[in-house]
């Protein structure tokens, strides 16, 4: 394979519908969303309360299988996944990063950094100090050995960011990552996925919000409504 092209189409989405069984009522969410994603590149994905911003991340990570339409990820359609290339494949490729966390609060955050690359099997001294580092460039070196359930919000999602980083994912998908949070340290938040965009080799991130001014700062605003891609 030749080296990658900043301008590379990497994720491909086909004609996705998803709809929710409720008892006998059908829940139509995704009617059909096309997109293409390019490597390196930062999409907002906006809409309202509701619209699918969650579902269609789930789908994009493999948490969830859609009921038409595919995805593709580098030329590769998930559907030709099992179920196990489809944990290995969200284990070393995806990273993410929810609005409430998900930390283990009994753990410290060096702890809960390291644990994806842990499942990974990568070398224990190694980890460690990749997890040390990736806290360092979050701004919590002087974090560490604290406990994830004694600190901030804010600080938890920094520690989260680190975490979803450990793996050096090739996409991150974020779903509503300053939703808990004040304003100031949501803005402290997002000027750390506008350092990672800004890199030599950025992370390719798709951030779901529903705050407009919070998707300007993307590279590319999609946006959902009626379960489609708004034109
Ligand atoms: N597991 C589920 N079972 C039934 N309905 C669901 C489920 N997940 C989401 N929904 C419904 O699908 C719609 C879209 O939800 P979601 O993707 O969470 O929207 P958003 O993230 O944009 O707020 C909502 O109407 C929600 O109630
Ligand atoms: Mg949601």
């Amino acid at each position: 394979m030749s080296e990658a092209e900043p301008s590379e189409i990497m994720i491909k989405v086909e004609h996705l519908e998803k709809h929710y069984q409720v008892e006998k009522v059908t829940i139509p969410v995704l009617k059909g969303v096309d997109f293409e994603v390019r490597r390196g590149s930062w999409i907002a994905l906006l809409g309202t309360s509701g619209s699918g911003k969650t579902t269609l991340l789930n789908l994009l990570g493999t948490l969830e299988h859609p009921d038409a339409g595919e995805i593709s990820f580098e030329n590769r359609p998930y559907s030709h996944m099992d179920r196990g290339s489809q944990e290995v494949f969200r284990r070393d490729r995806i990273g993410f990063i929810f609005q409430a966390y998900h930390m283990l609060p009994e753990l410290t955050i060096w702890e809960n950094v390291q644990l994806p690359g842990m499942f990974q099997g990568q070398n224990r001294k190694e980890l460690q100090q990749r997890a040390k580092e990736l806290l360092v460039k979050v701004g919590l070196s002087h974090r560490l050995k604290h406990r994830a359930g004694e600190l901030s919000g804010g600080e938890q999602q920094r520690a989260a960011i680190a975490r979803a980083l450990i793996n050096s994912p090739a996409l991150l998908l974020a779903d509503e990552p300053t939703g808990n949070l004040d304003s100031q340290t949501g803005g402290e938040i997002l000027s750390i996925f506008q350092q990672l965009h800004a890199s030599a080799r950025p992370v390719t991130i798709i951030m779901v919000t529903h705050d407009r001014n919070i998707a300007t700062l993307a590279d590319r605003v999609i946006e959902l409504r009626d379960g489609k891609i708004e034109a």
